[in-house]
């Protein structure tokens, strides 16, 4: 897992902290040095955030990062090794009295020679750290693009304005969604003698794919039409056989002892006996099409409907849907969809006209992606309302991260940049589950 350097500097210098203030680090004859470690260590963090901010236009900040990466992991390494070897003469010492291996190292027991092998040892070590962290410490001049930061003037807290929970009444903006549930609706309850239909809606990620499709699910008249109205999301790492109870047993049917994916595909047809909307959230593949849903459609005693939401334009053609692509959110929404999501009900019109302006470049900046603008809005949302911090997020450059560019709206970088180093390694933490695994 990615490491962030900030929280784990700062977590090295409490370790440190902790070890120098006890008896060890005296008996070892490290405190000096140790003190001058984290005195390095607490000087170089000041530049961390810029410095993890900046890596990615530069090539040479991102290699001194890389460095002091290393030189933390080597640190981290020694201070595990000074606190188990603390932790073993601590229980010698208790165990073996007699011995008084821990305070007399001139002792010419075997313990005594081992722990003075150590002391030597892991001393040479700790100095060889220092001298690193000093080439890198005198390395970061050669980069005045960094800023220093203040630890303890990061805003790690959260606007007392924050916790009131905001309670958003509709959470859906724009005449663009309502007009397409309509006119998707109407064609998907339309009678026709086809034994089953395909709708594919189509679009980037985080554009409303998701969301269009729900409204359809839930419309009253597909809630008429359709007996049997199956929600299932697919995403990238489905298992054919959940997937597949998963649908009968949503449809209303019973796969009893079923366990291979021929047993289960029958016993889905025959579940299908009324007519049956079902949406494949998030299709990644045309297999789960073609290999799995296919032939139980096909030889359902019903007829019904399929809608599937996707990324992939190919996919859904490939599967022979009827497409739907989901265009960008008009910039006028999008303010609509900010002002909601950081004002919330608040009706303070004199403060919200004051950041209009900028909202409205904000948003811009957000190419038309509800998800951009809804993970903005949770940025404002933590700080105080006002133009100088509203502006803050305007002029921000994680906005034109131009490595990340291609890969993550800039938008979601820069809310992932505001959060403090602890939340960012809690983030990445979460990452690490599987797309929509329960945590
Ligand atoms: N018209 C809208 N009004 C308000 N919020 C919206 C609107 N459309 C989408 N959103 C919000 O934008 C976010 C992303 O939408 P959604 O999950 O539907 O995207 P998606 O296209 O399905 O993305 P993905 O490809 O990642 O599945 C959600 O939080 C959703 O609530
Ligand atoms: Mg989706």
């Amino acid at each position: 897992m990615a490491m962030i350097l900030g929280a784990f500097v700062g977590r090295c210098v409490d370790r440190l902290s902790e070890f120098i203030g006890g008896e060890m680090s005296m008996m070892l004859g490290v405190k000096d040095e140790l003190k001058k470690l984290q005195r390095r260590m607490e000087r170089i963090s000041g530049f961390l955030e810029s410095a993890e901010r900046k890596r990615h236009e530069d090539w040479n900040i991102n290699s001194w990062v890389v460095e002091l990466k290393d030189v933390m992991y080597d640190a981290d390494d020694i201070i595990d090794r000074c606190m188990i070897e603390g932790r073993i003469v601590t229980i010698l010492s208790e165990n073996h009295p007699s011995t008084s291996a821990v305070r007399d190292t001139s002792s010419s027991s075997f313990f005594s020679f081992g722990y003075l092998k150590f002391q030597h040892e892991i001393g040479d070590k700790i100095q060889e750290l220092n001298d690193r962290l000093k080439e890198i410490k005198e390395d970061r001049s050669m980069f005045p693009a960094l800023e220093y930061t203040k630890q303890s003037a990061r805003v790690t807290g959260v606007n007392p304005r924050q916790t009131v929970s905001i309670v958003i009444k509709s959470d859906i903006v724009g005449t663009k969604i309502e007009d397409d549930t309509q006119s998707l609706v109407e064609s998907l309850v339309k009678e026709d003698n086809k034994k089953y239909r395909i709708l594919g809606i189509v679009g980037m990620g985080g554009i409303g794919k998701t969301t269009l499709a729900s409204k359809i699910y839930n419309d009253e008249r597909i809630e008429k039409n359709f007996p049997i109205r199956v929600w299932a999301c697919i995403s990238q790492d489905f298992s054919e056989i959940k997937l597949l109870k998963d649908i009968i047993r949503k449809a209303g049917g019973n796969y009893g002892e079923a366990e291979t994916k021929e047993e289960l595909i029958r016993c889905l047809y025959s579940t299908l006996s009324q007519r049956f909307f079902i949406i494949l959230d998030d299709v990644w593949e045309k297999d789960v099409w073609a290999k799995l849903l296919r032939y139980a459609i096909e030889n359902a005693a019903a007829s019904g409907k399929i809608l599937i939401t996707t990324r992939n334009t190919n996919i859904a053609r490939n599967i022979g849907a009827d497409i739907h692509h989901v265009n960008k959110m008009d910039d006028d929404s999008c303010w609509k969809l900010l002002h909601k999501n950081v004002f919330g009900d608040d009706d303070e019109e004199e403060e919200i006209s004051g950041l209009k302006e900028i909202g409205i470049k904000i948003v811009e900046k957000c190419d038309g992606l509800p998800l951009a603008v809804k993970v903005i809005a949770g940025v404002l949302r933590s700080m105080d309302r006002n133009t100088i911090e509203w502006n803050k997020v305007l002029e921000s450059d994680a906005w034109s991260m131009s490595q990340l560019h291609e890969e993550l709206p800039g938008a979601l970088f820069l809310s992932y940049e505001d959060l403090p180093s602890d939340l960012k390694q809690c983030f990445l933490y979460c990452s690490l589950f599987p797309e929509d695994s329960k945590m």
